[in-house]
């Protein structure tokens, strides 16, 4: 395999990711900087773009980590196969804009409904809860609170778990520069 069809290969599994709910790649950890991760789901992956897309609350702390530093690393296990992927970029944040608005009109009611919580993500609650109105029909609301994450992907390296020796590969698509890619060791 060259390492071009490896990047293809790379890019149709995150491509696949989101349609497929039992898939371990669908659910990364989102880094950004100060040492801050959490799992989030990843909503699209566009291989043309590069981009790796993620919903969150606006009132989140990764909203204010990205606002202040657009730099995120995602990471992707998938233990069946042993392979391991992790994507570096930076963040576009999308809110009130036509973006925004597309990702929320297409998303299912169990995805909007957590951007009625109140008093907002991180907050203390004097008792266990959600956050949430026990009912909502309407969940329009929420649409103020909505943060679209967008990375454009500048680099991405692909780690397979081998028992005779694991593989690596690294991919750099600099800004305004040219493809290039490379085998490392692992
Ligand atoms: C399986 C799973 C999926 C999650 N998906 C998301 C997500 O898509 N967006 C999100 O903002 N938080 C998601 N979370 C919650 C985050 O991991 C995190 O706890 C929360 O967003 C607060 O993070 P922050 O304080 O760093 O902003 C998910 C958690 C789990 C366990």
């Amino acid at each position: 395999m060259t390492l071009e069809d490896l990047a293809a290969d790379c890019w149709r599994l995150l491509a696949a990711a989101p349609g497929d709910r039992g898939s371990p790649l669908r659910t990364p950890v989102l880094a950004t900087g100060g040492a801050q991760a959490r799992t989030v789901v990843l909503r699209a992956a566009d291989a043309a773009a590069r981009t790796l897309t993620i919903f969150t609350d606006l009132r989140s702390s990764k909203a204010a980590q990205l606002a202040g530093d657009p730099g995120a690393c995602m990471v992707f296990y998938d233990p069946a196969s042993g392979v391991q992927l992790r994507a570096w970029g930076a963040a576009a944040l999308h809110s009130g804009d036509a973006v925004a608005r597309a990702c929320w009109d297409a998303a299912p009611a169990v995805t909007r409904r957590p951007y009625l919580s109140a008093p907002g993500p991180g907050l203390p609650l004097d008792r266990p809860g959600s956050g949430l109105p026990d009912l909502a029909d309407d969940l329009e609301p929420g649409y103020a609170h909505f943060l679209v994450v967008r990375v454009t992907v500048s680099r991405l390296e692909w780690l397979r778990l081998e028992p005779t020796g694991n593989l690596s590969a690294r991919f750099d698509w600099p800004d305004g520069g040219k493809f290039s890619a490379t085998w490392i060791v692992p």
